[in-house]
């Protein structure tokens, strides 16, 4: 699993894991930043851990030259970028084409990018979410697998749907982890195949 902070992503699929609902064995997690609390709880639970710091690399492709031997080391069968707050070479993207996937906290397509719970307030948008999506080239642009939906409300502030956004996000990532883990899901020729049959462009829809 790839990192760069609090790590609450990477809690939901760790606790998955130790409660025996996930059939899944984090091998690795990999942060770009050194002192984070997802570090910490990678440790507390025993799992490896490694800090590539992308300032000590000249370009993004040795960072991400460097990022693919630790991953490769490891033969992941499923990498997981949780919060992983990099921009991926093509090359790298396309290595791990149909076996890497991303959280991303708005429904894509919509709100792609950065400050997702400031836009969606200052868009008026009455429901905001979270997508787990395949990564591809595009930035935050992959084939969607899942949408967890939250209301907003009138007295929403960035903080408050940030913290609902999450709670969805605990739901749907151990759940999309669940469905590879189990070969229900994978994506082909750039659409995603959940149960043998091609997802609608925004995925699984999870209501609140
Ligand atoms: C989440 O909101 C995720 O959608 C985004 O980064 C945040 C990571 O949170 N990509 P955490 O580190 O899992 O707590």
């Amino acid at each position: 699993m790839l990192i760069s902070g609090s790590g609450t992503n990477l809690q939901a699929l760790i606790d998955g894991q130790t409660n025996a609902s996930l059939p899944i064995n984090i091998c690795a997690v990999v942060s770009n930043k050194d002192h984070v609390q997802g570090l910490e709880r990678a440790q507390k639970h025993h799992i490896p851990t490694f800090v590539i710091d992308h300032k000590q690399f000249d370009s993004r492709a040795a960072f991400d030259t460097r990022l693919r031997e630790i991953i490769d080391a490891h033969a992941p069968e499923l990498v997981i970028l949780a919060g992983f707050m990099r921009i991926l070479t093509p090359e790298f993207t396309r290595h791990y084409a149909g076996r890497m996937i991303n959280i991303h906290p708005s429904l894509l397509p919509k709100h792609q990018g950065l400050h997702t719970h400031r836009r969606a307030l200052e868009a008026g948008d009455t429901v905001h979410g979270a997508t787990v999506h395949f990564v591809t080239a595009e930035l935050d642009g992959g084939p969607a697998i899942v949408h967890g939906q939250v209301t907003i409300t009138a007295d929403d502030t960035e903080s408050s749907l940030a913290a609902k956004v999450l709670r969805v996000e605990h739901q749907i990532f151990p759940w999309a982890v669940k469905m590879f883990a189990e070969k229900r899901l994978a994506m082909r020729e750039g659409k995603v195949i959940f149960d043998g049959d091609e997802l609608a462009q925004e995925g699984v829809e999870l209501k609140p």
